[in-house]
């Protein structure tokens, strides 16, 4: 339960406003942006304290390398996707994903969505210039609308409520999906789906034959326990618009400890990471577990100061490190950072994110990535842990259930000609569902290494 007391705990979540505050929109009318915060404060929690809690222990197994991370979802969600259909095929990719893992690795997956709440984005420029019109660049739904036109491109607070609206009704449809029955072990078959011509496919099917056996010699054998039909799938984002993490940040009455109950994760992207800034301020003030993106101009010194901010106890799975470095410099500047941190002690969960430190044009000017090199920035990752003998932790994609055309390369080739197809994200390119689960496979081999 939470209380709504505006007790010590409650004042220093507004600690962060005095801060600078990086990459907040410029909404046209603070009392209105107020008025919103007031209105999202009387809202019931989306997560509570103890599944937050949960999930930090399960982080900490992984940080030890007792189980495996895996987080995906969209880089932007939209709310005209938030619709049942895409909920599902997402869903879905992130459970075949981890049926690979967990079977092919025989080690615990923990999943976590990007999703229900990834609803905004830091933008390398604040405005866009179209045909000599400048307006506000698009921060995610959360802010304002892609359009781009004058009214929908400024920023409007009502849609922090219609954002906080479309997450429980996705974490809602989460919950019902991961308990009701769709992840029951018994349904991997139904999950697969498209042409068995297709290598991904045809392989998770031998895997769900193979778990089916497994199924049926378990139950023969009198086992079936309730955690054959169910998963823990959690929710995380990016921790973007302050006000709108403030508002959602409850005081939990059983430990008197503030938590951002916007999702059970949260974590703080690449451009403000700024160890005196407003996003690390109310982060080091929430006890839920927490991530840092770090990029390749990341520092062992920068790194420790967020250790110190964050994590000063060392509690185990409070703090994630998320690498976004680039297939081409993971090797050389990772490293430095993960021997920084081994040797200060404070325990932390390394995952890689392979995804944002690959982005390039096509010829076309489309944004892309190449699946090679997402598979080589994940291959660098696991050597450099394997070199250091600190533990992968997990990883991190930007993946959608939908046939999207978005990332060059896998066995379905996509090629530039075939990107304009299905190019259908607002921000960053995702893998595809072919793609995620050819991804989960390399990964599988991998993570067997590690535990073999
Ligand atoms: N509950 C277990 C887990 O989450 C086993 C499980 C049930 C599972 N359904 C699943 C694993 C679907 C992966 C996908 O690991
Ligand atoms: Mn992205």
């Amino acid at each position: 339960m939470f209380t709504d007391a505006d007790d010590a705990n409650a004042t220093s979540v507004r600690a962060w406003r005095d801060r600078p505050a990086g990459h907040q929109p410029d909404w046209p009318d603070a009392g209105d942006l107020e008025a919103t915060v007031a209105y999202l404060r009387t809202l019931p929690p989306l997560v509570f304290a103890g599944e937050a809690d949960r999930l930090q222990r399960e982080m900490a197994a992984a940080s030890r390398g007792e189980a495996f991370v895996l987080m995906g979802g969209d880089c932007a969600e939209s709310f005209e996707e938030a619709t049942a259909s895409h909920i599902r095929a997402k869903i879905r990719t992130i459970l075949q994903m981890a049926v690979i893992l967990t079977y092919g690795a025989s080690v615990p997956v923990v999943k976590i969505g990007r999703m229900a709440g990834q609803y905004s984005k830091p933008r390398s420029a604040p405005t866009e210039t179209r045909d000599g019109t400048t307006l506000p660049s698009y921060f995610g739904d959360a802010v304002n609308g892609h359009e781009f036109s004058r009214p929908s491109r400024t920023p409007d607070p009502r849609r922090l409520v219609e954002a906080y609206q479309r997450s429980a009704a996705t974490l809602n449809l989460i919950r019902a999906f991961t308990t009701g029955g769709f992840a029951d072990l018994d349904k991997v078959h139904e999950w697969n789906k498209g042409f068995m011509a297709n290598p991904a496919y045809a392989r998770y099917e031998t895997v769900a034959t193979e778990i089916d056996r497994a199924m049926r010699f378990m139950l023969a054998a009198g086992v079936n326990h309730e955690s054959l039909r169910t998963v823990d799938l959690y929710a995380s984002h990016e921790a973007l618009i302050l006000p709108y993490e403030e508002a959602l940040t409850r005081v939990d009455s059983r430990t008197g400890q503030p938590y951002d109950c916007s999702a059970h994760f949260l974590w703080i992207g690449e451009r403000t990471r700024d160890v005196d800034g407003a996003h690390v301020e109310l982060l080091s003030r929430v006890r839920n577990p927490i991530g840092v993106k770090l990029g390749p101009s990341a520092r062992p010194a920068d790194v420790l100061a967020l250790v110190d901010r964050l994590n000063p106890e060392g509690t185990p799975g409070r703090l994630t490190l998320i690498a976004r470095m680039g297939a081409s410099t993971v090797q050389e500047r990772l490293p430095a950072l993960v021997e920084a941190v081994r040797d200060d002690g404070r325990p932390v969960t390394w995952v890689t994110d392979p995804m944002h430190g690959n982005t390039i044009s096509a010829s076309n000017g489309m944004k892309t990535r190449r699946l090679a090199d997402i598979l080589a920035e994940i291959r660098g990752f696991f050597s450099v842990h394997e070199s250091l003998g600190t533990k992968p932790g997990g990883i991190h994609v930007e993946l959608t259930g939908d046939d999207v055309t978005e990332v060059l390369g896998g066995s379905e080739e996509i090629v530039e000609d075939t990107l304009p197809a299905r190019y259908e994200t607002l921000v960053d390119p995702r893998l595809n569902h072919q793609q995620s689960l050819e991804m989960a496979f390399l990964v599988s081999e991998m993570l067997r290494d590690v535990h073999l």
